[in-house]
């Protein structure tokens, strides 16, 4: 009756739909009340609508619960299908939209006029347009957004619509209203201390429990190696990989890693990487220029994992240099495709990624996309790390409505990667206050935290203290944690001292590959999504070395003593606890 009552009040609006392919009407199917924080429209700046704009139209998969169940088993211990990774084409032969499904997208374009316009992929159609055409296939309005803090323009629309009868057979449509792709993706590395402070590091050199004292105030490879123990272990050379993945043009550096292990790790002096360009990304060395991030993760990995082959994956993710061009480049999804086109010869068990947002500036429709992606990597055997962040429990707690709130991470927040966190210190090592963690608005808590995490929700008082400010009944990350403060580096030619979770993704990252190393030269299968099994283990107390002490601080001061103290058990702010390699190795 609705509907009968709209064709009467808009013929003219049936009219414009070819006669061949009744639609049913528009629908707004994703809308922003305004642009995200940073972006604002730029009202004098007019949109040419001849630019040329390549729409991505992703389908509804099939299966999806099916596939996320299936993907769970394969990596819970213990169930008959543990270990049972999938090729990539029997991962494709569960979700692949269903043919009606491609069908209705495809009949509702043709109808339109784009026949001639379109390209299919799996789970995807590409329409090759104009701006123009764009608007009015989508009832969109695109504008020029400009970011206040780089000043960089993209063209985006803050609402577009799609025939209501395909509601359920289209995902995301991009680019439309995803901003996250020129600047608001960030590293989360913290800063780069000045060098000078190193002069009042290495005074005195006594040993904690085996641990050089020096560790308490800055990190080197050595340190990790005594602390997560692994420096007696020497790995073989199997088909094993580790992946390191680095975007917003940060390159790693041959010359600085030479001079990082020469300085570090005498013994793996020679070792070096190879570097992998994603979309025209690029493998510049060019060692007079700040690279920090990308040095930090590849000198912490190389250096750890000596003999496994490391891969630098450089994904080029901005726009290109034609202002206003609206396509995305967007790097996750880029990055993804190209992981999952890999043969499961080239793809790498363990990969290490330093960068996130904050969750509410990507749409909910593009995060469980790219978390799907993620989720056919764990699938393939591949163990998916990103770092927590950097502002404990946000950075200016407020959340898409405005309203005061803790602000969660993503990807971190996804259900199928594995969330690192940051600790500080030797004796005790605890929670450094940066770290970032809590509870996703997006995703729902999965079953196999339910236990550590309902067991911290009904135990601890910052639950209750701040239960207006979180999601109780979202995914709570981190999983786990590893080191994060002033860690030695050569940047630029020089050793200096950075902080972050991006440092504790890399560290966390060396031990599972190690893991990985030693489970693939005993003819196992690689450890693939870890999170099961990782709660799994640090319930029978083995393996995970539990951080009871520090906590986090953020919001900036808007929400008072906001921040997560570090307790007994997982918390938001170091997860499960820290890796003990000599006993992860032989479970
Ligand atoms: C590094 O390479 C040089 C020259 O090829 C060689 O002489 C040296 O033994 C190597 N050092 C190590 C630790 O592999
Ligand atoms: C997928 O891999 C094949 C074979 O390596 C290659 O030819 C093709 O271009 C790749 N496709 C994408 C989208 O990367
Ligand atoms: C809380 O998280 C759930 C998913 O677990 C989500 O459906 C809900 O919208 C979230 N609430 C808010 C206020 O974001």
């Amino acid at each position: 009756m609705h509907i009968s009552k709209l064709l009467l009040l808009f013929p003219a609006l049936l009219a414009s739909i070819s006669d061949a392919h009744p639609l049913a009407p528009y629908k707004t199917f994703e809308v922003l009340p305004s642009a995200p924080n940073g972006w604002e429209a730029v009202s004098e700046k007019a949109v040419d609508l001849s630019t040329p704009i390549k729409l991505r139209i992703h389908l509804a998969q099939q299966n999806v619960p099916q596939f996320e169940k299936a993907l769970i088993d394969m990596s819970t211990p213990g169930h008959p299908s543990y270990g049972n990774h999938m090729s990539q084409a029997q991962i494709d032969d569960i979700l692949r939209p269903h043919e009606d499904t491609a069908a209705a997208v495809r009949s509702w374009l043709e109808s339109k006029g784009f026949e001639k316009d379109l390209s299919f992929k799996n789970d995807w159609i590409v329409v090759s347009t104009t701006i123009g055409k764009a608007e009015s296939l989508l009832d969109a309005k695109y504008k020029v957004f400009r970011n206040s803090e780089t000043g960089k323009n993209v063209v985006r629309t803050l609402s577009y619509s799609v025939p209501r009868n395909l509601h359920s057979s289209v995902t995301l449509i991009q680019p439309t209203t995803l901003f996250g792709s020129t600047s608001a993706m960030k590293s989360t590395i913290l800063k780069v201390e000045d060098p000078s402070v190193l002069k009042t590091t290495f005074l005195s050199k006594p040993k904690l429990e085996g641990i050089d004292a020096a560790c308490q105030s800055s990190i080197t490879p050595d340190c990790l190696a005594n602390l997560y123990k692994y420096k007696d272990y020497k790995p073989t050379l199997t088909n094993n990989k580790l992946g390191v993945n680095g975007f917003l043009e940060q390159y790693a550096q041959n010359d600085d890693l030479a001079k990082f292990l020469a300085k570090y790790f005498p013994s793996s002096k020679n070792v070096t990487f190879t570097c992998t360009p994603i979309n025209d990304g690029k493998c510049t060395q060019h060692p007079s220029e700040d690279f920090t991030e990308a040095n930090l993760d590849i000198q912490y990995t190389v250096g750890a994992s000596n003999p496994i082959p490391n891969i630098y994956y450089s994904t080029a993710g901005r726009p290109p240099v034609v202002d206003l061009d609206p396509n995305t480049n967007e790097p996750y999804l880029e990055w993804l495709e190209y992981m999952l086109n890999l043969s499961d010869e080239q793809l790498p068990q363990t990969i290490t990624t330093s960068y996130g947002d904050n969750e509410h500036t990507v749409p909910q429709s593009y995060a469980i996309k790219v978390c799907n992606m993620i989720g056919q990597l764990g699938a393939r055997g591949v163990s998916v790390l990103f770092s927590s962040g950097d502002s404990g429990p946000g950075d200016d707690c407020t959340g898409k409505d405005g309203k005061k709130r803790f602000v969660p991470t993503f990807p971190a927040t996804c259900p199928f990667v594995t969330s690192v966190g940051g600790t500080v210190g030797v004796q005790p090592e605890k929670a450094v206050s940066f770290s970032s963690g809590g509870f996703s608005n997006y995703f729902s808590r999965p079953d196999y935290q339910e236990s550590a995490v309902s067991n911290y929700l009904s135990s601890q008082t910052d639950a209750t203290t701040f239960k207006n400010y979180y999601n109780a009944s979202g995914r709570a990350f981190p999983d786990i944690s590893a080191q994060g403060s002033r860690f030695h580096v050569f940047v630029r030619g020089y050793d200096q001292l950075v902080s972050g979770t991006s440092a504790s993704s890399p560290a966390f990252a060396a031990v599972i590959s190690l893991v990985n190393n030693d489970r693939i030269s005993g003819g196992k299968k690689p450890l693939g999504f870890l999170n099961p099994w990782l709660y799994t283990i640090a319930t029978e107390k083995k393996g995970i070395v539990d951080i009871t002490s520090g906590a986090s601080r953020g919001c900036s001061g808007s929400i008072s003593g906001a921040g997560w103290k570090a307790t007994t058990g997982w918390d938001p702010v170091t997860g499960l606890g820290t890796p003990d390699f000599s006993v992860l190795k032989d479970l």
